[in-house]
């Protein structure tokens, strides 16, 4: 998975992914969940699959209102998050346990060093993930310790005392944030290798909130009433997500509960998004819809198996250049100033 000589185009990325991932992706034109539903552990989403394939439909069924007389050639893609600036408000998801889901076609810390590595060089970062393997946190940790403290642990929600820990480990790596992936509470499966995992009380957020200097991000909200728990407990960030489709079938698409959720906390804390992001007009849709950044998951991984940390940043450039065009054709100078009003209604 190291570094292509010459970048190849994206389609020829794509082409390679297909092959070297031996079925457990099948790099489809549409990556929308419908091929690969019931294929966790793997791609795909749990169960029906069906809340994977509602992140697609409900952000396809948003359609937006065309704006082309005004000055808007130049738009600023700029945000800041967590004191650093990034080049556009998309972030790497984590994606992460390749023994279970990709039948250790790569090495953890060969794709985890791709995700990071190749956001970095995107001008962006990436999260990274947790799992019952102990390799999975640390390949995380190494990768944003060798990208100098640009990407963010997100750690599984087993006990307070566990967390803290790989708190730790987040500071010393130079981390700028650290998160949990709450809705990772129902992985019965973790228990047998010896790192159970639970849902986290009120209290427990709390206590993990007042446990680190760095900024908390809960992620796996997919209601207004725990993103107010989330404010009040602590947490400086949220991510709307249902994993990607992978921890509960039949939630609702993401597109559908954010606007509640940004009502009642955004402005307090930072909203994140993520589920079915292919493009800069599924970011422009997330963005007016409420969230401040969104996390792209699954073709991150289809970019590194393809050609590597250099197929990360072609795929992250790719939806940044789409943005760019989705910000013009809708009049938006800049990220701040996407809004309802690019909705049609
Ligand atoms: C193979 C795979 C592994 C994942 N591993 C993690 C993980 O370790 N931690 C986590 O918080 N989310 C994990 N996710 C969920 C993603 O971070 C993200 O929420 C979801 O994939 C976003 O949807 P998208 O892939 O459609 O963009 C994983 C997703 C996939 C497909």
């Amino acid at each position: 998975m190291g570094q292509a000589d010459q970048v190849p185009e994206l389609s020829e990325i794509r082409r390679r992914a297909k092959e070297r991932m031996g079925g457990v992706c099948r790099v489809c034109r549409v990556c929308d969940g419908r091929a690969c539903a019931g294929e966790v552990p793997g791609m795909g989403g749990i169960g029906t699959g069906a809340g994977f394939i509602r992140n697609a439909e409900a952000l396809a069924e948003i359609k937006l209102n065309m704006r082309v007389l005004h000055d808007v050639a130049e738009p600023e893609l700029g945000v800041t998050l967590f004191g650093l600036p990034l080049e556009l408000p998309v972030l790497g998801a984590p994606v992460a346990g390749v023994k279970i889901n990709f039948r250790e076609l790569v090495s953890e810390a060969d794709l985890a060093a791709a995700m990071v590595g190749g956001c970095f060089d995107a001008g962006t970062l990436a999260m990274t993930g947790d799992g019952g393997h102990p390799e999975v946190f640390e390949s995380g940790i190494a990768a944003i310790r060798e990208a100098g403290g640009r990407g963010i642990p997100i750690i599984k929600p087993g006990p307070n005392a566990n967390i803290i820990r790989k708190f730790r480990a987040a500071e010393a790596a130079g981390a700028p944030a650290v998160g949990i992936d709450v809705d990772a509470a129902g992985l019965v499966n973790m228990r047998l290798l010896g790192a159970p995992v639970g849902p986290k009380s009120p209290r427990d957020i709390r206590e993990l909130a007042e446990s680190t200097s760095l900024p908390l991000i809960l992620k796996g909200i997919m209601t207004p009433d725990e993103a107010e728990i989330a404010a009040e407990c602590g947490a400086a960030a949220i991510v709307v997500s249902n994993h990607g489709g992978r921890a509960l079938d039949h939630t609702p698409g993401v597109a559908e509960v954010l606007p509640g959720i940004a009502r009642a906390v955004k402005g307090r804390i930072i909203v994140f998004a993520d589920g079915a992001v292919r493009t800069g007009v599924d970011v422009l849709k997330y963005l007016a819809l409420g969230a401040d950044a969104v996390l792209v998951g699954r073709p991150l991984a289809i970019g590194a198996f393809g050609a590597g940390r250099a197929g990360v940043a072609r795929v992250v450039e790719a939806i940044r250049d789409d943005l760019r065009v989705a910000m013009i054709m809708t009049g938006c100078p800049s990220i701040r100033t996407i809004g309802p009003q690019v909705l049609a209604s």
